[in-house]
């Protein structure tokens, strides 16, 4: 644990101790992965100014996402599968998240249910909601994030279909993994792995095998989420979602300056600058490079948080300098637990809370919250 210092050191040990179709499945994104790689690489053009002789001592993290106190302005991302990584995971992250003062969002396509997080949680989480056809599954999934007290509803508005990851289907995704003799011997030499699944009887989609009509096992399952994303959804939709949750409401997956026009005129409170990690249109433009135009669009109608290529504490300050009012990480987290269970989804954050408190010090702040693009030479 002590030779573990960065993001990177995390994934190469995650990619030794998770079985290859799932490493694979986080660290992938769409076609030719050219958004994917943007992502990070557009965050290493941006540079700090270097102040020196200012008094740093006293210094804090601590800010608001949505009103809620954070102890950095960093939340785990929704992922799907989650719990694939490693047995139980999302609710190994959910309380790694919540014992570290950040918010953890569950995805839709979670392997543990909300309920099953709802239970070994003591505060409010937040959920992701994807909309599917099935209209009386949708209206019970969001009953169901409020009678667990969720206090956030993140509307992902990226994904009215998935985009193809050329990995996934060589690699024969699905969870559980089918046994081929293949998957059998890459989970066989990786025994914490495997030892910990059997552990566990959380080995589909939590939130759906059970509750969607007609979903009883795999095969009904793959079938019913391949058919399931709604095409059709559209802005009037926010509408009729957002009463119905009746909370706090987040919109992830905005890209284009007009769509956060949009997006602020729903009334929502926050919107998320994201292009799913790089994985549904292939192309696209980094988040990062985005970001001030939305921030100057509607920074000042809505709340901007944003997510994607996120790899570091300096990568998070670079964001916050840009506008962004809290920021999400993805497959960092999934790399900590991949590579050590809660354990490791702890060290992600110790790793970016580290960074980001050195990395603020040096540019001569104290206050997370006072930071801006005077710090950056733009
Ligand atoms: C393995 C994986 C699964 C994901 N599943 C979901 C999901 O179920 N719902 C969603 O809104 N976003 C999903 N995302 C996108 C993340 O919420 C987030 O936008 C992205 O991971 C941020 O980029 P980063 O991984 O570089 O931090 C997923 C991302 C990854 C890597």
């Amino acid at each position: 644990m002590s030779q573990i210092l960065t993001i990177d050191d995390l994934k190469n040990q995650a990619r030794r101790r998770v079985p290859k179709m799932f490493f694979d499945y986080a660290d992938s994104g769409s076609w030719t992965e050219s958004t994917y790689r943007a992502n990070e690489e557009d965050f290493s053009k941006i540079k700090f100014r270097q102040r020196v002789l200012v008094d740093m001592d006293n210094r804090s993290l601590a800010s608001t996402m949505i009103g809620e106190t954070v102890a950095m302005p960093v939340a785990l991302a929704p992922t799907g599968s989650t719990g694939m990584q490693h047995a139980d995971g999302e609710m190994l992250a959910a309380q790694a998240a919540e014992e570290f003062g950040v918010p953890f969002t569950l995805s839709t396509m979670s392997i543990c249910s909300i309920e099953d997080v709802a239970k070994v949680t003591k505060k409010p989480f937040w959920f992701q909601l994807y909309v599917m056809r099935d209209r009386d599954f949708v209206y019970n999934l969001i009953d169901r994030a409020k009678a667990a007290k969720c206090s956030a509803l993140v509307l992902t508005v990226d994904l009215q279909m998935l985009a193809q990851r050329h990995k996934d289907l060589r690699n024969g995704l699905s969870a559980p993994p089918k046994m081929t003799p293949k998957t059998l011997f890459d989970i066989g030499r990786r025994p914490r792995w495997w030892m910990g699944m059997l552990g566990t009887p959380r080995r589909s989609f939590g939130n759906i095998v059970g509750h969607a009509k007609g979903v009883t096992d795999l095969a009904s399952l793959s079938s019913w989420t391949a058919e399931q994303f709604d095409q059709s959804l559209s802005w009037d939709d926010v509408a009729w979602i957002k009463e119905r949750w009746g909370g706090k409401l987040i919109l992830k997956g905005i890209l284009d300056k007009e769509d956060a026009i949009m997006a602020a005129k729903t009334g929502a409170d926050a919107l998320i600058v994201s292009n799913h990690g790089g994985r549904q249109l292939d192309g696209a433009r980094s988040s990062i490079s985005v970001l001030p135009e939305i921030v100057e669009a509607v920074g000042d109608k809505i709340e901007v948080h944003f997510d994607g290529g996120i790899r570091s504490g300096q990568d998070v300050l670079k964001a916050l300098c840009l506008g962004a009012k809290g920021t999400y990480i993805g497959r960092p987290f999934l790399y900590g637990l991949g590579a050590m269970g809660k354990p490791g989804v702890t060290k992600t954050l110790e790793i970016i809370h580290k960074e980001l408190d050195m990395t603020l010090a040096l540019c001569g702040k104290r206050d997370i919250t006072t930071v801006g693009k005077d710090m950056l030479c733009i």
